[in-house]
């Protein structure tokens, strides 16, 4: 396995592969890998095959963090990484130094960036005005560079998987984008390099993302016609906040393709939640 810090370096190895015929996937991440990012590794690997490449991108991506986020505290093991990436098979590791994807480093100095409209508006993109346009200016940069066949997105991340899902669409990137289901630990805790964080009681208490949306799906199933959005958000929000560390930021039901939201439950529509524990930012999601 190589580790890559260079676009020029990554850029080079794209074009020898490419000259061989080779297929590529590329997992875009920011790290402190566990299980649900080597999830994404593995799918990748089954699609091009024992002699294709697949790489992982680790890269903190300044742009997509708010003034207020943590951007500086977020949790950093290059070398952590690479044992893990190593031992699943990873081709090679692209971790850039920050003046390799931005001129001054810090996301300043740069003035191109790749802004997704529609889908983007609502949930996330309400709650951190300048993220996605952060997010879909590095992938688009990660797709210019290593050039793959496809890439592998995380479904935990649901509204971000859509807005790559038409970036690629839209801008006309030549890959297939492949979006896998989330991963949880055992008590249901969607694994999250986040959950970091949550020291204490803050663990146990994260279990209220899940729980809450394994009730509302029992609600939506046993209901005999659609329920309005607007009881389930407020019956969900009481629930969430029993747990005393526990802040709603969002939660929005919606359609699972267009994200429009929708005033009326019924099974297939797609829930979506943002909760504080304490300080700790955590999201998840489930279809109903
Ligand atoms: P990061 O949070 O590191 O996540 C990288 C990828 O792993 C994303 O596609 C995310 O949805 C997926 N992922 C995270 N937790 C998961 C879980 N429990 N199960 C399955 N997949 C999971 O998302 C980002 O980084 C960044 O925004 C990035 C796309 C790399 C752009 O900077």
């Amino acid at each position: 396995m190589q580790i890559v810090r260079s676009v020029a370096a990554m850029q080079r190895l794209a074009r020898e592969w490419r000259r061989a015929g080779e297929r590529v996937g590329l997992v875009p991440t920011m790290g402190y890998l566990h299980a649900g990012h080597l999830s994404l590794v593995q799918r990748a690997r089954q699609l091009v095959g024992q002699r294709g490449k697949v790489v992982v991108s680790i890269y903190v991506n300044p742009t997509q963090f708010g003034p207020n986020e943590d951007f500086s505290h977020y949790p950093r093991d290059l070398r952590r990484d690479a044992r893990l990436c190593r031992e699943v098979g990873v081709d090679v590791i692209f971790a850039p130094a920050d003046e390799q994807m931005y001129p001054r480093g810090d996301g300043t100095g740069f003035s191109t960036f790749v802004i997704e409209e529609a889908l983007a508006r609502g949930m996330e993109g309400k709650s951190r005005p300048t993220h996605f346009r952060g997010v879909s200016t590095v992938v688009a940069k990660l797709f210019n560079i290593v050039q793959p066949d496809l890439a592998v997105f995380g479904s935990k991340d649901y509204q971000q998987a859509a807005i790559i899902k038409r970036m690629v669409r839209d801008l006309n990137f030549p890959l297939k984008l492949v979006v896998a289901p989330i991963l949880r630990e055992a008590d249901g805790l969607a694994m999250s390099s986040r959950n970091k964080y949550l020291v204490g009681d803050l663990r146990a208490q994260a279990l209220v993302l899940r729980r809450s949306l394994q009730r509302v799906q029992a609600a939506v199933r046993q209901a005999a016609r659609p329920v309005p959005a607007s009881r389930l958000k407020v019956e969900l929000k009481r629930f969430v906040e029993r747990a005393p560390a526990a802040r709603i930021d969002y939660v929005e039901f919606f359609d699972p393709e267009t994200l429009v939201p929708v005033p009326k439950v019924k099974r297939g529509v797609q829930v979506a939640l943002a909760v504080f524990i304490g300080k700790t930012r955590l999201i998840d999601n489930a279809r109903l």
